[in-house]
């Protein structure tokens, strides 16, 4: 089956259309096309995400990453006969009695051309994205120059994310399913990020179609560390869609401690990749060439729980910097040893804390997955330990470079299993369902 997935739950609008098969037991996946739209650019002057500026840039992508994906996919078709359906759709910049009598007039030539039905989506299309005019008019442009894509359910990131942004996507996502009659999933995003790391990439669109990737076998329980912008935690998959939070941050998350400290150093957004890069330079100098050995806490390393708490490691690298501003003794050779240090301290936190969960449930599969997994030292580091401590019987997965930030294809991904879930009880997903996006939705 086919599955369009909507990802925009932070600030990247993303599209995806993904071709699934087998079992709960042996989920096949081969990634159609994935298209992502970074608005890093336009957030790294206020050093972090703005949700109205999210929002808005979501609206704008939303069609042309649609357009998009379904070309790559080869799933997009002009109209063979050209409707004239536009000049006959209500749009939505007309108001109060002229917009009714615009209506009324566009459906009775709908009458007349058999496309009543057309038309009543249309304006079902339109109440749903009533707040988001822009978004309503590019969709209808598309059902008008486009068929209908040949997919069979569309998915779309629920939460947790920002709000605003969220909304922006199950919104688009609801328009679709009711203008393409397909039915509609919410899912969860971290759950996304878990499925990442079943995903590869092919070049040709023949041999995607053919060759579906056959995820390999995971054995249960496995332990997850999700470690993103806005979570780390440690998930204990007891089974496909049964999860158990066993640890937390209790205030910042991983990847939050990485961009506040990145900006501290005012090495700008996002910090991640800044940081990861400063600290690689340190491989080109000596180890402590200015003469200070730089030393930051490892929170909570020792704490006998699973959880974790990144805030007070951030401040300490405040408290670092200003000193040595303050002594006289800062300079910019410094940032390098400062950016390893704090990779350090975060990594051997994150390791410790989850080699030990991992033995303490006997798990027999580690999952490394959100966008702090495309740091360098944390998958060389992670991947080695549990190798070496566990003597190579617990099997590590980790996303590709490509699927660790947020996309749709993982949101497609996370959808199927749920999508069989559903089917194996008897229900299925419904055309156009009220789903409300929850920035705070969890496991
Ligand atoms: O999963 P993600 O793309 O978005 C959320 O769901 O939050 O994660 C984004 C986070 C940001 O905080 C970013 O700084 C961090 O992932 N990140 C990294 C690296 N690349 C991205 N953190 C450390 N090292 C990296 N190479
Ligand atoms: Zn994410």
């Amino acid at each position: 089956m086919k599955i369009l997935a909507v990802e925009t739950s932070c600030d990247e609008t993303s599209v995806s259309v993904l071709e699934c098969k087998g079992g709960l037991k042996n989920p096949k996946f081969s990634i159609l096309s994935n298209i992502v739209f970074s608005q890093v650019e336009l957030h790294a002057p206020f050093g972090g995400v703005v949700p109205n500026l999210a929002k808005r840039e979501h609206q704008r992508n939303l069609v042309p990453s649609l357009i998009q994906a379904l070309e790559e996919a080869g799933l997009i078709y002009l109209k063979s006969k050209i409707s004239n359906l536009k000049s006959q759709t209500p749009r939505v910049s007309l108001r109060g009695e002229k917009s009714r009598v615009a209506r009324d007039e566009a459906t009775k030539q709908s009458h007349k051309n058999g496309d009543l039905d057309l038309l009543n989506n249309y304006k079902k299309l339109q109440k749903i994205l009533e707040r988001e005019p822009e978004l309503s008019e590019q969709l209808i442009n598309f059902l008008n120059k486009y068929e209908i894509p040949k997919i069979d359910l569309i998915a779309v990131t629920q939460g947790p994310g920002l709000e605003p942004a969220l909304w922006m996507g199950v919104n688009f996502a609801r328009a679709m399913s009711t203008a393409f009659v397909v039915p509609l999933l919410g899912v969860n995003h971290l759950e996304g990020h878990i499925f990442s790391v079943f995903l590869k990439n092919r070049e040709n669109l023949k041999s995607k179609i053919s060759n579906l990737e056959r995820t390999p076998k995971t054995r249960f329980p496995a332990l997850a560390l999700i470690v993103s912008g806005g979570h780390t935690e440690l998930v204990l998959v007891n089974d496909w869609l049964k999860y158990k939070i066993i640890g937390s941050t209790l205030d910042d998350a991983a990847g939050e401690a990485f961009d506040k400290a990145a900006r501290i150093l005012g090495l700008g957004y996002p910090g991640g990749p800044l940081i990861s890069r400063e600290a690689e330079k340190l491989k080109l100098y000596t180890l402590n060439s200015s003469g200070y050995n730089l030393s930051l806490p490892r929170p909570m390393i020792n704490s006998k729980d699973f959880n974790f708490s990144f805030s007070g490691l951030k401040t300490a690298v405040l408290y670092l910097t200003q000193d040595l501003k303050k002594s006289g003794k800062w300079s910019d050779e410094l940032i390098p040893q400062t950016a390893h240090e704090f990779q350090n301290a975060v990594v051997d936190v994150l390791v410790s804390k989850s080699l030990k969960a991992a033995e303490n449930h006997s798990v027999k599969s580690f999952i490394l997955c959100g966008g702090v997994s495309a740091n360098k030292e944390l998958r060389e580091r992670l991947a080695k330990d549990v190798k070496e401590k566990f003597s190579g019987k617990v099997n590590f997965f980790m996303p590709d470079l490509e699927f660790s930030g947020d996309n749709a294809a993982m949101i497609a991904a996370a959808a199927y299993p749920n999508y069989l879930n559903l089917k194996t009880k008897g229900k299925s997903p419904k055309i156009s369902p009220i789903i409300k996006a929850n920035g705070n939705l969890n496991f």
